[in-house]
């Protein structure tokens, strides 16, 4: 596989982050914003392959999701032509999807002239997979075609799911609205547990600092977890008396545990990182050594490559920071998965 060129995604507001991020990384990286939150990025590299894997196994923080850029071809508002090119795409994929399952997913920037929704492109790309004797599939696929439609252009792409870094559309990941889920920043969790694939019913015994209405604890307590939620504010009325949920109503700072009381902290505050690292951080004890910690961190100081290192540089003090990312669900903050240290 010789250098390609990658359409990359990021979550709204965070592209230019995203793009240094990515500059700063891969040095001989060459990076143009494309649309909103997605952007042109050649590595630079002469094997691809091995700067997926590098990437796989050291995912940029705020990279979101990437395709390969197989065919670019400019865009009108006409549905013959635009059809054709879609078309004409597609085929040149026979022998790859033949026997294969395939997810066609296709995304526009806001101020494209592209003709067609969502669902009638994919339908078109869909009908030439069938066509080549794939199966076109929404998940778990073997293949990903994208279809981008940006103002100017169509940009295609086919790679396996892995190497777009998420399997949704754009890295957009939808969950159910599961049923007793409390608060949309419970997403902020699932969304976690799989980007960090660490399944959450592993764990026995969960801190939940700043839990309050109670989204993260009632994911956990889900899960079949024991849970000590603490927040002055009241949790859901549903939880209460829920026998695995001891609620402390108080301020985090206020409050110490026995040594290795838990085996999972999660802290989703929404206050300064910076004071949010010392509270956890001084709680830290109570956290069996090797336990897992998923904190959100708000980026409130719009310098957020400074802030994330000055707070990995913090949270090392106890911990392994394991990963940092800022997940689909995340808005003005990122994740961070930390192990504490023996
Ligand atoms: C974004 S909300 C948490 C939402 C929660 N994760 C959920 O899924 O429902 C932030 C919460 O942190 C709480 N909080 C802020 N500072 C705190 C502190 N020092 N100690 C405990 N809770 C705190 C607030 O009262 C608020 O309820």
């Amino acid at each position: 596989m010789t250098s390609v060129t990658f359409i990359g995604t990021a979550n709204p507001g965070f592209a230019p982050y995203a793009m240094e991020e990515l500059r700063r990384r891969f040095p001989g990286s060459s990076v143009s914003g494309l649309s909103g939150e997605t952007f042109r990025f050649s590595p630079g590299v002469s094997d691809t392959e091995e700067w997926l894997k590098e990437i796989r196994r050291d995912e940029p923080v705020f990279l979101r999701h990437l395709f390969p850029l197989d065919a670019e071809v400019p865009l009108t508002d006409d549905p013959g032509s635009t059809a054709d090119a879609i078309v004409a795409y597609a085929r040149t994929l026979a022998d790859k999807v033949n026997g294969r399952k395939v997810a066609v997913q296709v995304r526009k920037a806001v101020n494209s002239p592209f003709p067609f929704t969502s669902a009638e492109a994919r339908d078109i790309a869909a009908g030439v997979v069938r066509e080549a004797g794939g199966e076109p599939v929404l998940q778990d696929a073997d293949w990903i075609v994208s279809l981008y439609a940006s103002p100017k252009t169509l940009l295609f792409g086919c790679s396996e799911p892995r190497n777009n870094l998420s399997d949704w559309p754009g890295g957009a990941i939808r969950f159910r609205r599961e049923e007793g889920l409390l608060s949309r920043a419970a997403f902020k969790l699932l969304e976690a547990e799989r980007a960090f694939r660490l399944p959450l019913d592993r764990f026995n015994n969960a801190l939940d600092l700043g839990a309050a209405p109670g989204g993260w604890s009632s994911v956990l307590l889900d899960r079949g977890l024991k849970v000590t939620a603490v927040d002055p504010a009241e949790m859901d009325p549903s939880l209460k008396g829920h026998p695995r949920l001891h609620h402390l109503k108080k301020n985090a700072a206020e409050l110490s545990f026995p040594p290795g009381t838990f085996d999972l902290l999660v802290c989703d505050m929404s206050w300064d990182p910076h004071r949010t690292c010392r509270l956890v951080s001084a709680l830290s004890p109570a956290l069996s050594a090797g336990g897992s910690g998923i904190i959100t961190l708000k980026l409130m100081y719009r310098k957020p490559f400074q802030t994330l290192r000055e707070l990995t540089e913090a949270y090392s003090e106890h911990f392994d920071v394991r990963r940092v990312k800022q997940l689909f669900h995340n808005r003005e903050e990122v994740t961070m998965w930390v192990r504490r240290k023996p």
